[in-house]
């Protein structure tokens, strides 16, 4: 990570009572109370902002001076909101002033973003001050703030870095300066913030791996190489193992479906097996992810326009592993196993038609009719594994499935179908709490018999089409057996990507679901979620 954080206490503010360093410091700002209420006075704007109370005396001019700014610059309180105050050029503080929004969690994560990109061409180094403890309520009031800070921060200071290779010839300049924030509070609170800072490195580094691995091109990307770089993750953390199975492996034991996906690529398909197992775990939580290294669509060729992203369809795999090893890095009491079926989705002499029947694994049979909804048969392979060798106490399943879903909620919210109302709720909770939101959709009995098919137990597309996304979970429910109360489909194809930088989005891969399942297991560890299925 190119940006490193620490925690200091108040006196080490470089201005305060008579001193002044060279540095860039940025105090918290808040909407204010006051202007809330004038709101219907028409010459006073309603969104004037104050600076907001810190645990140090800063020098009467700096607060006058602030104070004045303020009652003229609107919107200054917001989340996400940087202000440069203008200072005489012999001073040495440079001052940013910041919006702490309605003060919950992802206005902070915003604000980090914020503070980064407002930051990041002009300076290396930058003090956050926090706003005071005990002007906040409950102790770890200042710890989630640095937290999310932090977390907002490193997520929008990520950029993707081909390996090996020089950046583009313009990099040079456009590198972020950045390399060192400070964040400032009350002793007290210190120690406890340092550990909430830990705790998010440890997320962003999961995000940054799951973004990493959907950024890279798929001429790199085979279902080996995916693997490889899951293994070795593997190897540096005890308590972790990872099983790869190859194409012969896959063969010997029945994954008819991740073996049609990938038999058009010379690249031969993988699967990978990531646990993380601590002593003493009560529950176990199954996550598989869709790994499809590229989805041309095969023989029912994708058009140019949705075939030109389709590297990032691996995006839930990506998720899924970086989940199992965060898990680990935060030694979360929870037995939790990543399944990752990867394959690439190609068109070649070898590929599987239109028409093709294949076995999945345990034996239930597909009529593959459109070769682009591939998904679904490396994933059921991997849902039929988890039931029949895992039997875990819940099965979520990540994938970027269907452009339906994109229809359905857009791109800022994936699709949950789930048949266990309190996992559901869970998996709800937790996106809601992380910004990674999740919207319940039906999985309607009724639906099944469109994936009727004459020759085998299933189609793998809907007919007529209709519901794509819903049909589309209609069909992996087909493979969790007696496992459905216990089973989560998330399509995350919207939200996989994102087409700006955006809070603590960057523009590319999103490593989406990272997140939300670090928190839906961190649920699960302090008993907040459920931690075995009642039925
Ligand atoms: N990987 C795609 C879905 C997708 C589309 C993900 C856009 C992200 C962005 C998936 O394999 C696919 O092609 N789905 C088809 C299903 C259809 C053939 C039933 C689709 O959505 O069109
Ligand atoms: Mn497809
Ligand atoms: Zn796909």
């Amino acid at each position: 990570m190119r940006l490193s954080f620490s925690v200091v206490d108040a006196s080490s503010l470089p201005v305060g009572r008579g001193r002044s360093a060279a540095a860039v410091v940025a105090l918290p700002v808040e909407a204010s109370a006051d202007a809330a209420t004038s709101a219907d006075a028409p010459d006073t704007p309603s969104d004037a902002a104050v600076l907001r109370p810190t645990a140090w005396t800063l020098p009467e001019p700096l607060v006058t001076e602030v104070t004045h700014l303020l009652r003229d610059l609107r919107g200054a309180g917001g989340a996400g909101t940087v202000r440069h105050l203008p200072r005489p050029t012999r001073d040495p503080v440079h001052v940013l002033l910041y919006g702490t929004g309605d003060g919950g969690s992802r206005a902070w994560r915003d604000s980090g973003a914020a503070l980064v990109r407002a930051a990041d061409d002009r300076h290396t180094a930058l003090a956050v001050a926090l706003p005071d403890g005990a002007t906040l309520d409950g102790p770890d009031a200042v710890a989630t703030i640095a937290g999310e800070l932090a977390l907002g921060a490193w997520l929008a200071a990520y950029r993707f870095e081909l390996p090996g290779r020089p950046a583009r010839r313009t990099d040079e300049a456009e590198q972020p300066r950045l390399r060192r924030i400070t964040l400032v509070t009350r002793a007290d609170d210190v120690p406890a913030a340092r550990q909430a800072v830990a705790e998010a490195r440890v997320v962003a580094e999961a995000v940054m791996l799951a973004r990493d691995l959907t950024n890279t091109p798929s001429a790199q990307k085979s279902p080996k190489w995916f693997a490889d770089r899951v293994a070795q993750a593997a190897a540096r953390r005890p308590g972790v193992t990872a099983t790869v199975l190859d194409e012969n492996d896959l063969a010997a034991g029945g994954f008819g479906g991740v073996l049609a996906v990938g038999q058009g690529s010379r690249r031969p398909p993988r699967f990978v097996e990531l646990s993380w197992r601590p002593r003493g775990a009560r529950t176990h939580v199954v996550l598989a992810g869709k790994g499809i290294c590229f989805d041309t669509g095969g023989v029912s060729l994708k058009p140019l326009d949705g075939m030109r992203l389709m590297r990032k369809d691996m995006g839930a795999a990506a998720a899924v592993c970086a989940a199992v090893l965060a898990a680990a890095d935060l030694a979360l009491p929870v037995r939790v196993t990543a399944l990752a079926p990867l394959a690439e989705n190609l068109v070649s002499g070898s590929s599987m038609r239109p028409g093709d029947v294949i076995r999945h694994y345990g034996g239930t049979t597909t009529e593959v009719l459109d070769t682009d909804a591939e998904g679904r048969l490396v994933l059921g392979d991997a849902l039929a594994y988890a039931v029949k060798r895992l039997r875990p106490d819940w099965l979520i399943d990540l994938a970027t499935l269907t452009g339906a879903s994109h229809v359905a909620l857009g791109k800022q919210t994936a699709a949950l179908f789930s048949e266990s109302v309190e996992l559901a709720e869970a998996l709800r909770a937790a996106g809601t709490e992380v910004g990674e939101p999740v919207w319940p959709m039906p999985l309607p009995d009724d639906y099944v018999s469109l994936l009727h098919s004459d020759v085998a137990d299933l189609a793998n597309i809907a007919r007529p089409s209709q519901a794509g996304s819903v049909t589309a979970a209609l069909y992996l429910r087909e493979l969790v057996g007696d496992h459905r109360n216990r089973w989560a489909h998330i399509d995350m194809s919207a939200p996989a990507w994102s087409d700006r930088d955006n809070g603590p989005l960057v523009k590319g891969a999103t490593g989406w679901g990272v997140r939300l399942l670090v928190a839906f297991l961190r649920a699960v560890a302090s008993g907040k979620a459920p931690t075995a299925a009642s039925g």
